[in-house]
C-alpha cells in the first residue's frame, strides 16, 4: 500500500530528534513506499540535467524529488557530515560507491576507487553509509527511461563535495534547487 507524500513528510516529522538516526529513517522509508502521483505536481525536467526539486524543508531535514531524464547522472559527491536518504519512485537508479584510496587536501588531490554498487526501483529505500559517504547516482542510457528518486537530506545543506576522476581532485560546489514546492526558481532555463 502505497501512501501519499504529505504523509510521509507527517511520519518524518513525527520521529523524535533522538530516533532520527540513519537505521530508523531508512526502515521508515522501507516501510512507506510513497504513490508517485502524490507528487508529480513537483516534476519539472530537463534535457541538459537532472533537476532538484524542494517539497518540504525545517531545520531538520530536507525533502526532494530529483528527476532524472534518460542518461542523467550526478556528479561523484558526498554530503559531508550529513545523513542521507532516498526512494526511487520511478524508473530505475543505478548507485555507485567510493573509496578513498589516496588523499592530499592541501592541493585538492583525491584518488578514489570503486567499491559496491547497487540498483534501486519500485520505491527501494538506500542509505548513505557515514563510512563510506562518496557516491554516484546514475540514470543508465540501458534503462532506457526517466526516472524519479525522493532524496532526505539531514541536516539540509546548500554545498558538497565533487570529485572528479579524470584529474584526481575535489571541490567544494554550490547547490541550488530547479524548483521550490511546485514553482520553478528565478534564474532557472530548463
Ligand atoms: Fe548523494
Amino acid at each position: 500500500m502505497k501512501i501519499k507524500i504529505e504523509n510521509l513528510i507527517a511520519g518524518l516529522r513525527e520521529i523524535p530528534d533522538r530516533d532520527f538516526t540513519c537505521d530508523n529513517v531508512y526502515q521508515f522509508l522501507g516501510e512507506n513506499p510513497v504513490d508517485i502521483d502524490s507528487i508529480s505536481n513537483y516534476f519539472f525536467w530537463s534535457k541538459n540535467f537532472y533537476t532538484r526539486n524542494l517539497l518540504y524543508k525545517d531545520d531538520r531535514f530536507e525533502l526532494m524529488a530529483i528527476c532524472w531524464n534518460k542518461g542523467q547522472v550526478s556528479k561523484i559527491h558526498n554530503h559531508a557530515d550529513q545523513k542521507c536518504w532516498m526512494m526511487v519512485v520511478g524508473g530505475k537508479l543505478h548507485g555507485q560507491n567510493f573509496a578513498v584510496e589516496d588523499i592530499d587536501e592541501s592541493r585538492n588531490f583525491c584518488k578514489l576507487k570503486e567499491t559496491d554498487m547497487f540498483d534501486l526501483s519500485d520505491c527501494l529505500a538506500a542509505k548513505v553509509e557515514l563510512e563510506e559517504p562518496i557516491h554516484q547516482i546514475l540514470n543508465l542510457p540501458e534503462f532506457d527511461e526517466p526516472a524519479v528518486s525522493l532524496h532526505i537530506y539531514s541536516k539540509p545543506f546548500d554545498t558538497c563535495l565533487s570529485y572528479c576522476r579524470d584529474t584526481d581532485s575535489f571541490k567544494k560546489v554550490n547547490l541550488c534547487y530547479t524548483s521550490i514546492r511546485g514553482k520553478l526558481c528565478d534564474g532557472i532555463t530548463l
